[in-house]
């Protein structure tokens, strides 16, 4: 019979060195056998460590890859990165989504580029102190480019540690969550703390995966009290999710001599920074009609509308909403009329000219409704960059 396992991680906190050795000298040596080869670990240059672990966040490495070197490519050191437009950052972004990771980079780029020459925070505290760098990353650039002894928790470190002390409480918990930054710390290896904190993480990403875990397979079985419980399936233990709730909006597309009008969402909100097609939010899918569309266009643009044509609906998935909008072409009611937006927070773009601005995926989708050449227009990727943004 295999004896129960302990509700909390207690009896690894209290792991004897010789067990806490052994279990530190199996993963580092699986990890140094087995680790993937990715751009982010042939150096140590804590600007691409940086780089890499906010592109990391919530997205998965395969994603992140060809972003990371186009990325490097078109602000291959810090000094540019904080030189550079928020445009050219936010095009280098696209597609990657959670854009206020791009804003947070370049102001903290800003930041740090100040100094001359660039004076690097090596502390976990002072990274923390960064815009876009939590406790998670703050850990993981310390430890990685600077050695630092923290130890970092993520979403796959927290299913490994979850398992390995048999945790059977929702391990997203704050207070489980808490045993678990504890646990990680009295395991981490103070001699190799970045090469543990990544060995969790590729444990966590290629062996004790979310739904099959390849417990044959893993360096850290004999210190496992889920493995040994046969409680790898059932840990974590996840909290039920709340459904994503539904919204509804309405997108103008004005049309002007060939060109329609985006404007550059402000510095708040989702898609704060991005250009788009003026957009309201509306009660519900039946609400957005043509008369809903013209009401809302003037205290948007300043402009007034004619003719609205429905064109279709797009849907959207935001990590907390579900969207679905309806897009409407229409034409300027009053050729003379001023535009409130001034520029250049507003422009008139053919749609041959929509991949030159910062375009969220939303406003991709309702963008390409408007025809063959937009929809040309919107597969050209222009942030491989360095000829776009030179
Ligand atoms: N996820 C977050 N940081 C990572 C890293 N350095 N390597 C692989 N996956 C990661």
């Amino acid at each position: 019979m295999p004896r129960p396992a302990p509700r909390t991680p207690a009896a690894l906190l209290a792991i004897a060195p010789v067990e806490r050795r052994r279990l530190q000298s199996r993963l580092l040596r699986w990890y140094r056998r087995c680790a993937r080869d990715l751009p982010w670990r042939r150096t140590r240059d804590p600007y691409q460590v940086w780089v890499s672990e906010v592109m990391l966040q919530q997205t998965q490495v395969r994603t992140v890859e060809p972003y990371f070197q186009r990325f490097l490519a078109a602000f291959p050191t810090i000094r540019r990165l904080a030189a550079a437009s928020i445009d050219q950052v936010l095009l280098a972004w696209q597609g990657l989504g959670y854009y206020s990771r791009a804003r947070n980079l370049h102001e903290a780029a800003t930041i740090i580029g100040r100094t001359r020459p660039v004076r690097w925070p090596t502390d976990a505290d002072a990274w923390q102190a960064l815009p876009g760098v939590g406790r998670y990353t703050a850990a993981a650039i310390a430890s990685i480019a600077f050695d630092q002894p923290v130890a970092a928790l993520d979403g796959n470190i927290r299913r490994v540690l979850a398992r390995l002390a048999a945790v059977r409480e929702p391990a997203d918990a704050p207070a489980v969550q808490a045993r678990l930054w504890r646990l990680a710390q009295n395991l981490l290896d103070p001699a190799a703390p970045g090469d543990f904190n990544q060995a969790l993480m590729e444990l966590g990403a290629r062996v004790c995966t979310p739904r099959a875990p390849a417990c044959r397979t893993c360096p850290l079985r004999a210190h496992c009290r889920a493995a040994r419980a046969g409680l790898q399936q059932a840990i974590p233990v996840r909290r039920p999710r709340r459904a994503a709730p539904q919204v509804s909006a309405l997108a103008a597309a004005i049309r002007h001599d060939g060109r329609y009008l985006l404007l550059r969402r402000g510095p708040r909100g989702l898609l704060a920074g991005l250009w788009g097609l003026p957009m309201v939010e509306t009660p519900g899918p039946c609400d957005a009609t043509a008369a809903a569309l013209r009401r809302a266009v003037r205290p948007l643009t300043g402009l007034r509308v004619r003719s609205p044509r429905a064109l279709g609906t797009v849907s959207h998935v935001f990590t907390h909403r579900k969207l679905t909008l309806t897009v409407f072409e229409c034409a300027l009611a009053d050729r003379r009329a001023a535009l409130s937006a001034p520029a250049p927070e507003a422009a008139w773009l053919a749609p041959a000219e929509f991949a030159t601005r910062p375009l969220s995926e939303l406003d991709r989708k309702a963008l390409a409704l408007l025809g063959a050449e937009a929809r040309h227009a919107l597969q050209q990727r222009t942030a491989p960059a360095a000829a776009v943004l030179a």
